[in-house]
């Protein structure tokens, strides 16, 4: 089957459920899911109900589209992303995203926990992303073209929307706190960085740094979406901190600290959006 032929099944399921057309299409990183139970009017549909959409390869981890409203605007939420460290194919990774564009939207806010590399980062900060490097070593868009979809060729100087972040800042500012700004560095996990790897991180850029991300905003993009990336600062890179491990409770006990938080910027940011 044709990219576009799954994409087109896949729309057929979730319009079985829902004919609303979302205007924004949101990617929720790790802690941060529990934005998509605060849609108004949510029709929650299981992965499992939609043809082609990967399932979670963690036992237990349910994942649904969510299409429901938020400060007035018409919303599509993936909760539970697939990972390429878990053994997803790049064209698995980002098929939900592909889908969610496919059904309408215009905007994607992507948003991740990641590791603090510049100087300026704190634990609970949240980071505009400028630009991306993508060290994967993966791309998407390898394989047969469908130009219809989007170019060969994908232009990718100015990737993420200069006018989304702007509405970020003005939004945090509003809510009191000032948005810090960087360079997300994306790698495919699932063992965390050495601290070697950051220093050469922090040579090459890097803001901060997770194992999401890069592929989803390629295919983004290769479809014609504005897209706006917010990293959430879960713990000081490998090395920088203060701490002598990093573990996955530590990195979710920040994301959950930063919720409150991060729910309130992306409500502010769909409001300028509405
Ligand atoms: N490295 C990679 N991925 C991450 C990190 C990190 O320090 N924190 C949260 N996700």
């Amino acid at each position: 089957m044709t990219l576009r032929d799954a994409l087109r099944a896949a729309a057929e399921d979730v319009r079985a459920h829902t004919d609303r057309v979302p205007k924004v299409a949101l990617v929720l990183g790790s802690g941060l899911g529990a934005f998509a139970d605060t849609l108004e009017d949510a029709v929650v549909v299981p992965y499992e109900q939609i043809r082609g959409i990967p399932q979670a390869k963690v036992a237990g981890h349910a994942g649904n589209l969510v299409i429901g409203r938020k400060e007035g605007v018409e919303c599509v939420a993936m909760q539970g992303r697939n990972h390429l460290y878990e053994g997803h194919s790049p064209d698995d990774v980002v098929f939900g995203l592909r889908l969610m564009i496919h059904l309408g939207a215009e905007y994607v806010l992507i948003t991740n926990a990641a590791g603090g590399i510049g100087a300026d980062l704190e634990v609970g900060d949240l980071m505009v992303i400028t630009d991306q490097i993508n060290l994967t070593g993966q791309n998407p868009l390898i394989g047969p073209n469908d130009d219809e979809l989007g170019p060969r060729f994908v232009d990718m100087t100015q990737t993420y929307d200069l006018e989304l972040a702007g509405l970020a800042e003005k939004s945090a500012e509003e809510l009191g706190f000032a948005m810090k700004h960087g360079v997300y560095v994306g790698v495919l996990g699932p063992s965390y960085e050495t601290p070697a790897e950051i220093r050469y991180f922090q040579q090459i850029g890097g803001g901060s740094v997770g194992m999401s991300t890069v592929l989803e905003v390629i295919a983004a993009r290769h479809m014609g979406a504005r897209i706006l990336g917010i990293s959430c600062i879960t713990n000081k890179a490998s090395g920088l901190g203060d701490e002598e491990t990093l573990t996955h409770e530590e990195v979710q006990e920040n994301a959950a600290e930063a919720r409150g938080r991060f729910v309130s910027l992306l409500g502010g940011i769909l409001a300028k959006l509405a």
